[in-house]
């Protein structure tokens, strides 16, 4: 069983910079460019500070970017680069201890982390949102939703019954190590791995909305929904996937940054929560459910998914699984 990889050299937050998350964080800037011209704009966690230029760009007089780690050297270096030091403040330090010389008109972050909350920085937002943000202030994204469905991990069940082949290939009889392989594979964690799309079994089911607006810390303790869906077609249910969408208003033309396995994938890729035992289900099997996230005993920042199920006649199953470490990701391992 095998945790962590090189990701941990850069930082979690180092491989966002994928182009759907960029391009859709720039197109959301600049379709609240009305909010922003003119404007005062906190950037919280600014990393490289490249969601502060684009406020710029997009017309703000002033961009307080806030980052706690050195890569805030960086962001100086990108913000003089372009020519913008007049109009952007990177600012070293924790959002929660800075001080900035004014109230803010705009609030952008990339707060999100694994299945939304893992190590995410969404709690510093709601910091800043009701220290710095003028009443009636905007958001960006200014709404996430959770979604979940019932997948057939075909990878999963191709490493499993690879066991049971090597004797026939290899002359070894290996098939002991099926259960092992399955422990290693399908234990309390929750992984972090694209599921792709022929994987999943209904359309998805969204379990929760969080507005970044109303929604307080104590609400976050606790991130809660049912869902109810029905499966396409007969397969063998071996695990649930959960994502997340966020959204950047727009009047009538709402931009959604979308991880669902029905989309490009993005670094977040999906959270797989796999079942103690596979499920057979045919077309229009009903899986309903409850799914309560919450912060770790163990750290604040790791999520915990509770989640009670029904398929079909199968009733009060129930799964409690952690996204325990750090970097969100359980590797699957690769027996071959
Ligand atoms: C996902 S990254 C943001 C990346 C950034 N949008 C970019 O384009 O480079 C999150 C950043 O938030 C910073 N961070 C986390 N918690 C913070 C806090 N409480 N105050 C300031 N920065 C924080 C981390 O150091 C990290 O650089």
């Amino acid at each position: 069983h095998q945790k962590g990889c090189g990701l941990a050299l850069a930082g979690p937050w180092f491989p966002a910079r994928d182009a759907t998350d960029n391009f859709t964080y720039r197109t959301g800037i600049f379709r609240n460019r009305g909010a922003i011209e003119g404007n005062v704009v906190l950037d919280v966690g600014a990393g490289t500070g490249v969601l502060s230029v684009f406020c710029a760009q997009a017309g703000a007089r002033k961009v307080y970017a806030v980052e706690a780690s050195s890569i805030a050297e960086q962001a100086v270096g990108i913000v003089r680069q372009n020519g913008l030091e007049d109009r952007v403040d990177v600012i070293r330090g924790t959002l929660e201890t800075s001080e900035l010389p004014e109230q803010v008109d705009v609030i952008v972050s990339e707060w999100m982390g694994y299945a939304l909350l893992h190590e995410s920085m969404l709690n510093s937002v709601l910091f800043a949102r009701d220290r710095w943000l003028k009443p009636g202030g905007l958001i960006l994204p200014s709404r996430a939703e959770l979604y979940v469905a019932p997948i057939s991990d075909l990878v999963v069940e191709d490493r499993l019954s690879f066991w049971s082949t090597v004797k026939s290939q290899y002359g070894v009889d290996m098939s002991c190590m099926t259960d092992f392989a399955k422990k290693c594979i399908m234990n309390r964690d929750i992984a972090v791995s694209p599921v792709t799309v022929e994987d999943v079994l209904s359309h998805p089911a969204r379990f929760a909305e969080i507005d970044l607006h109303t929604v307080t810390q104590e609400q976050l303790g606790s991130v809660r929904g049912a869902f109810a869906c029905e499966c396409f077609g007969s397969a063998c249910v071996n695990a649930f996937c959960v994502w997340f969408t966020v959204t950047f208003p727009g009047g009538d033309k709402p931009l959604v940054l979308s991880t669902s396995p029905f989309q490009p994938e993005t670094h977040w890729k999906q959270a797989v929560l796999y079942l103690d035992e596979p499920v057979d289900v045919v077309q229009d099997t009903k899986v309903t459910g409850e799914i309560n996230m919450y912060p770790s005993e163990e750290s604040a920042r790791h999520i915990c998914i509770d989640m009670q199920y029904t398929i079909g006649g199968c009733k009060n199953l129930c799964l409690l699984l952690c996204l325990y470490f750090a970097l969100g990701l359980q590797v699957i391992p690769c027996f071959r």
